[in-house]
């Protein structure tokens, strides 16, 4: 039986969505074949671990910090979960000393946002030494950063809107940024290049709101990129799973607002019960009402976007869809990509995809296993020793 560490939490705005994907895929994770343990990293970016954190209650009544405080030490090969406790007592000295709570194998990242989606947590993992599901460092960081994934898709001739980006300073000398922004033409959306769920973002249609969309993604970002806005368009969302060229891509689906943009709450909130499903909530057609030849193009360039980003796991890949036109909007890695739903509806029910998404990562850790990452220069040797370095 394999342990499996779930994160969840995490110091990212989204934190409370991770908390319920942690807890869901905990749920439906095969417990014939894996044991979950949930691993809570709280708002302040302490980590937690125990029975408790399977309980949604935990969290709706504050006690995660009745579980114990762990920590892990990024260190090759160390797949444990520490804790500390006190020794001694009224007579001698106490002091603390670090035991082995748990041991994990492999780790299920359901960090949403920042320090989890975007690589930062996968970091710890690559030190660790441990296979983990999902993208690795790189995909993560650029899959996060709405430049660097664009300049990453322009690369591969991925068709999308145009866009400009700049940094905050440069908004101290307006003007000119105002006429790059508006030499794309409006309407313009405007968008923070590193968050996520829609916040921040805006649309503007003139030079006044234009201006005002820019003060306002500048609060959230220091980073800003602004795109041609496309205007009566369908969003079509597609997910991919696999790494390298093993890939398989889920049914189409189409989500559906009665705003201009996709909002948290479209996304999050929603009018059903359950509130437990990430983006379950969301209004959507699936499969998506399209002739077999967009489908076909959707899912190409969903793969190919996929490969560009160097994918592993599962990705969901978003379009914008306006007549034969098809533009590639976003990628969002795992967790926020999780998607069982699309996959659901391709015959894949979520415990298998869990399954499938830990086969990946042990496999993907399997073949790094091979590459060299030592190389015998001689340097030593071919230095004498007290040369001084300059
Ligand atoms: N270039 C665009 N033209 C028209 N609408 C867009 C464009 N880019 C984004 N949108 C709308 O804004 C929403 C949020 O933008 P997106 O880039 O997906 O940010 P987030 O990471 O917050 O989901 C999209 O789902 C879509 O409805
Ligand atoms: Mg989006």
């Amino acid at each position: 039986m394999l342990n499996v560490g779930v994160f969840f939490g995490g110091r990212s705005c989204e934190h409370e969505v991770s908390v319920i994907t942690g807890l869901q895929i905990i749920e439906n994770m095969d417990k014939e074949k894996f044991n979950p343990i949930p691993i809570y990293l709280s708002k302040d970016g302490r980590y937690y671990c125990g029975d408790i954190l399977k309980d949604f209650r935990t969290f709706k009544e504050g006690r995660y910090n009745e579980a114990t405080e762990i920590f892990l030490i990024p260190q090759n090969g160390d797949r444990f979960l520490y804790a500390v406790k006190l020794v001694g007592g009224i007579f001698s000295k106490s002091h603390t000393e670090n035991y082995i709570y748990a041991r994990i194998d492999a780790i299920f990242p359901a960090l949403h946002g920042t320090f989890g989606e975007d690589g930062a947590i996968q970091g710890l993992f690559e030190l660790m030494d441990i296979p983990y599901a999902g993208c690795g460092v790189a995909a993560g960081a650029v899959g996060m950063d709405k430049v660097l994934m664009k300049e990453v898709f322009k690369a591969n001739d991925i068709p999308m809107m145009d866009y400009i980006y700049f940094y905050r300073d440069e908004l101290k000398n307006l003007q000119n940024i105002l006429k790059k922004c508006e030499a794309l033409g409006y309407p313009l959306i405007i968008k923070p290049a590193n968050l996520g769920s829609s916040i921040g973002i805006s649309k503007a249609k003139d030079t006044l709101e234009l201006t005002k969309a820019l003060e306002l993604a500048a609060t959230y970002d220091r980073k800003i990129i602004v795109e041609k806005c496309l205007e009566d368009f369908r969003e079509i969302n597609v997910a991919v799973l696999g790494k390298d060229n093993d890939l398989e891509v889920s049914a189409c689906e189409e989500p559906i607002t009665a705003e201009e943009i996709l909002t948290y709450e479209d996304k999050y909130v929603g009018d059903s019960k359950t509130k437990m499903a990430s983006q379950k909530n969301q209004k959507k057609k699936l499969p998506a009402d399209l002739t077999e030849e967009i489908r076909n193009k959707i899912c190409e360039l969903g793969k190919k976007s996929f490969k560009a980003l160097d994918g592993a796991g599962v990705a969901r890949i978003d379009f914008l869809l306006k007549d034969k036109d098809v533009y590639v909007n976003e990628i969002n890695t795992l967790p926020g990509s999780i998607s069982f739903y699309l996959f659901e509806a391709s015959g894949l029910s979520f415990k298998d995809l869990i399954t499938k998404l830990i086969e990946i990562a042990l496999k993907r850790y399997e073949e790094k296993q091979k590459n060299i990452y030592s190389y015998d220069s001689n340097l030593f040797n071919q230095t004498s020793y007290g040369a001084k370095l300059k």
